[in-house]
């Protein structure tokens, strides 16, 4: 809380992820900030309504437009974020959707990576193009194709850093150098990350989104999504993307629940960090992993890049086994703490496969051409104490392989 609610940029992550923007005085003291569960605000006088409408008068009209709980969550993110300000929403696709529609116009172009969460590409390929919006697809991992590909038309460059689901990393700086050469604006999804390992606003993007579902949130309890920019940007966002185009608006209980899963948002990407280091190192000795996909590992092909923008590599590990997605069924059936279920960012470790989960909007040419493979499955390496996540794996390859199947190296 901290008596005057405004803390410097000179505190913690951790200490502005608890204190930032809310002071107690205004509150009756509440240590913890109330929540406001109404949907309109009354008014003093008619003349104070039309003022408060009119932007004249600073107050609140309408929770669809904006909220005193939604306020402090987005206060908090845009400062975690490094930005100006921010706005949530009822899921990331909401965030994501508001953020599109508010930027373009029929006759405009996108310019994205071909390795996107399913439900952003199917957006992007069925949604956009219906409406008269250009999608290319460039391998953005390689700056110089942007450089080839981008024109007078391309109002948006769209990524994800590490991607859902092959962790392919983008070099934030580089890309929204080429892209503002043409205006473009710079929109990275940091769901993976979090701002407290990457925040691409420093690095030269101009807007961020997230699905706060995920670590954000951090309990699997919620669906929820927010955009962190400008002032000025998100100000457009809200009040056209969101207010009326979509009116994907967050409720105030979530915002709550969101308030409270960031304030620990520091110590669970540690442990996240942490555990998800050692399920990779397991992994890579397994002798029946053909590939994992973990940035922090030195032989990952972009651990460069992705050692430049990151603090440390996040809790996602995709990996790839012997007898493709057969024996990967049967790895994820035999497994009993690991949970087979989609999303990410939770306590629990969950395990998924991308092809005909997440990614099943994607067709096979389309999933063989931007790289997700068939036998892909996407570890979440969630809370628990590490040595029990890896006694899971370990016991589900022997079920799926027999004994011979130990990986000897983590004994
Ligand atoms: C990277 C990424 N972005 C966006 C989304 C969409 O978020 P939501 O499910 O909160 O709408 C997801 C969901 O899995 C995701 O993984």
């Amino acid at each position: 809380m901290s008596k005057s609610g405004k803390l410097s940029k000179a505190a913690g992550f951790a200490t502005r992820a608890i204190h930032q923007g809310h002071r107690a005085a205004d509150h009756h003291g509440a240590l913890n900030p109330p929540v406001y569960m109404s949907s309109t605000f009354a008014f003093e006088t008619a003349e104070d309504g039309g003022d408060i409408f009119a932007g004249e008068k600073e107050g609140y009209f309408y929770s669809r437009i904006s909220n005193p709980t939604l306020a402090l969550l987005e206060t908090r993110l845009a400062d975690l974020e490094g930005s100006e300000a921010a706005v949530s929403a009822s899921s990331g696709m909401g965030a994501i959707c508001s953020t599109i529609w508010t930027l373009v116009a029929p006759g405009d172009e996108i310019i994205t990576d071909g390795t996107l969460y399913g439900c952003t590409f199917s957006f992007f390929r069925e949604s956009l193009r219906k409406f008269g919006i250009t999608i290319t697809h460039v391998d953005l991992t390689e700056p110089s194709n942007l450089v080839a590909a981008i024109s007078d038309k391309t109002k948006v460059v769209y990524f994800e850093t590490p991607a859902n689901p092959n962790m392919r990393i983008v070099d934030i700086e580089e890309i929204s150098k080429i892209a503002h050469t043409v205006d473009a604006t710079v929109v990275v999804d940091n769901t993976y990350s979090t701002p407290y390992l990457q925040q691409p606003l420093s690095l030269g993007a101009d807007l961020v989104v997230h699905s706060a579902t995920k670590y954000l949130g951090g309990h699997g309890d919620l669906v929820a999504g927010a955009v962190v920019g400008s002032a000025d940007m998100i100000e457009q966002i809200r009040l056209v993307g969101l207010k009326d185009m979509t009116g994907a608006v967050l409720s105030a209980q979530d915002a709550n629940l969101i308030l409270r899963g960031i304030k620990t948002l520091e110590l669970r990407m540690e442990r996240h960090c942490d555990s998800a280091e050692k399920v990779a190192a397991y992994l890579v000795n397994h002798p029946r992993v053909t590939k994992v996909y973990y940035p922090g590992l030195e032989s990952f092909p972009q651990h460069a890049v992705a050692k430049k923008q990151m603090t440390r590599f996040g809790g996602m590990v995709p990996f790839e086994i012997e007898g493709g997605i057969l024996a990967a069924k049967k790895l994820l059936n035999a497994l009993d703490l690991i949970t087979i279920a989609v999303s990410l960012g939770d306590a629990e470790t969950l395990i998924q496969h991308p092809a005909s989960m997440t990614h099943s909007t994607y067709s096979p040419e389309e999933l063989a051409k931007y790289h997700i493979s068939e036998g892909l499955v996407r570890l979440s390496v969630g809370l628990e104490q590490a040595d029990d996540i890896l006694a899971d794996l370990d016991h589900a390859f022997e079920a799926a392989y027999g004994t011979h199947a130990r990986n000897v190296a983590a004994e």
